[in-house]
């Protein structure tokens, strides 16, 4: 796991340099990340020489101390998108009053609103701060917006005083961070194949048919599936999109490649996710050579291509398969047809022509219509969340339809 640790200002700091080198020794790659005041109780060389990574300590300029670059502007948000779990031990009263109220005028404050990661908050401070309203306050805000907050022990403080505010144990912090990680990983043990992006059929050796399909919706469920712990095969038509981390791909360009390739890998799936936007029809007769340019119209003959949702799905076994649906009218009614038809557990349906849904953007609005009779539609949100709920879609269906019967009672 890449963990981003917090550092704040209070005496506990110099507890987090243990803590990085448990988080490490577990397998964990640790970024520090220090706040203004941390740095007055701890130096962030202690850090850079535990975590082997340069410490991020501010929000316009690097570290060092030079010029603010793009890079180094931009830092909070690669952060966020590379942290699997953001860490704050110890927590001050300050940062948990920044968190919740949404203020951003650090980088780690500012890290938090971009990240879209679980947080663990292990607050440290005198037993008035912990006891103060505001404080009480501020930490059930972090609760219900499902923070786990690793609660501090009672004991002599280094303020003097005697009550609850310690920074807890590094075993119950780690235990946290375990017992987090591991709700987070709830696909572990799945094989999930998915396929995403266009296909390209060829017209001749130089011009081929394809569609409007970026591959980012296909990428984001395989990205999100890898982080949640499944082994993900992603089978990809040509797009410009990176390989998520821990995804083994697989590049295909025709409808029959993406066939075959499919087909050959469902065996050892347990959930198959079609998002790519396979051709339907490919010129029957693709030329050998050049079609010369001339001035009498063309016609070009298709034929359809084989349906793959509907072949892998209909021995699916007991695997979940989901399809997908890019309509442009009676979405509900063409979607329901399709999940019948192809004999899939879930479609996704989304209405291209609707404001901030269909290709080649970062956001979608899809409905998920399920075989348990269930529509879930879903606000426009980024295609990264959209990934999420369908996954958390799959997970209930698995749980419905492999539910042992019920029991009849002969009474
Ligand atoms: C010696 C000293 C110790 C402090 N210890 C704590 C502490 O344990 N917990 C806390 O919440 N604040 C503590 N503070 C106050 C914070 O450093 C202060 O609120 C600061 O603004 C926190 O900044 P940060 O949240 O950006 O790190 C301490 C201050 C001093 C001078």
């Amino acid at each position: 796991m890449r963990i981003t640790l917090g550092v704040t200002g209070g005496v506990a700091a110099y507890k987090a340099a243990e803590l990085v080198r448990r988080l490490q020794q577990k397998g964990d790659s640790v970024q520090v990340v220090m706040t203004r005041s941390a740095r007055e109780f701890v130096t962030p060389l202690t850090f850079a020489a535990l975590s082997g990574q340069r410490v991020i300590t501010d929000l316009f300029s690097d570290s060092s101390g030079g010029e603010p670059n793009l890079e180094s502007a931009i830092e909070h948000i690669a952060v966020a998108q590379r942290t699997d779990l953001l860490l704050v031990a110890p927590a001050t009263a300050d940062i948990i009053a920044k968190f919740a109220r949404g203020v951003a005028d650090d980088f780690l404050t500012t890290l938090y609103l971009a990240s879209t990661a679980p947080v663990v908050v292990a607050p440290a401070m005198n037993v008035n701060m912990w006891n103060h309203a505001a404080t009480r306050q501020n930490v059930e805000i972090l609760r219900a917006r499902g923070v786990k907050i690793v609660e501090p022990d009672e004991g002599y403080l280094a303020c003097g005083m005697t009550g609850p505010g310690r920074l807890a144990g590094l075993e119950e912090i780690l235990a946290a961070v375990h017992e987090v990680s591991k709700a987070q990983r709830d696909l572990e043990g799945e094989t999930i194949l998915v396929s995403a992006g266009p296909t390209c059929e060829d017209l001749d050796p130089v011009r081929f048919i394809r569609n409007r399909s970026s591959g980012k919706m296909g990428y984001a469920v395989a990205e999100a599936a890898a982080k949640r712990g499944a082994k993900v095969i992603l089978v990809s038509g040509p797009v410009n999109l990176e390989t998520p981390a821990g995804v083994e791909r697989v590049n295909v360009r025709t409808a029959e490649e993406m066939r075959h390739a499919i087909v050959q890998r469902f065996a050892d799936a347990s959930i198959a996710i079609l998002a790519a936007a396979v051709a339907d029809y490919r010129p029957a007769q693709p030329r050998a050579e050049k079609i010369k340019k001339g001035s009498a119209p063309l016609a070009v003959s298709l034929e359809p291509t084989t349906d793959i949702l509907a072949e892998v799905a209909k021995n699916k076994g007991s695997r979940i398969v989901v399809g997908f649906a890019a309509e442009t009218d009676h979405v509900a009614e063409n979607a329901r047809k399709k999940l019948a038809s192809k004999n899939a557990d879930l479609i996704v349906a989304n209405d291209v022509t609707a404001e901030g849904a269909g290709f080649d953007r970062d956001t979608n609005v899809v409905t998920l219509f399920s075989r348990d009779g269930r529509d879930l539609a879903l606000p426009k949100m980024p295609k990264s969340e959209v990934a999420q709920r369908i996954l958390d879609e799959v997970l209930r269906m698995r749980s419905v339809l492999h539910a042992p019967a019920p029991r009849h009672s002969n009474v």
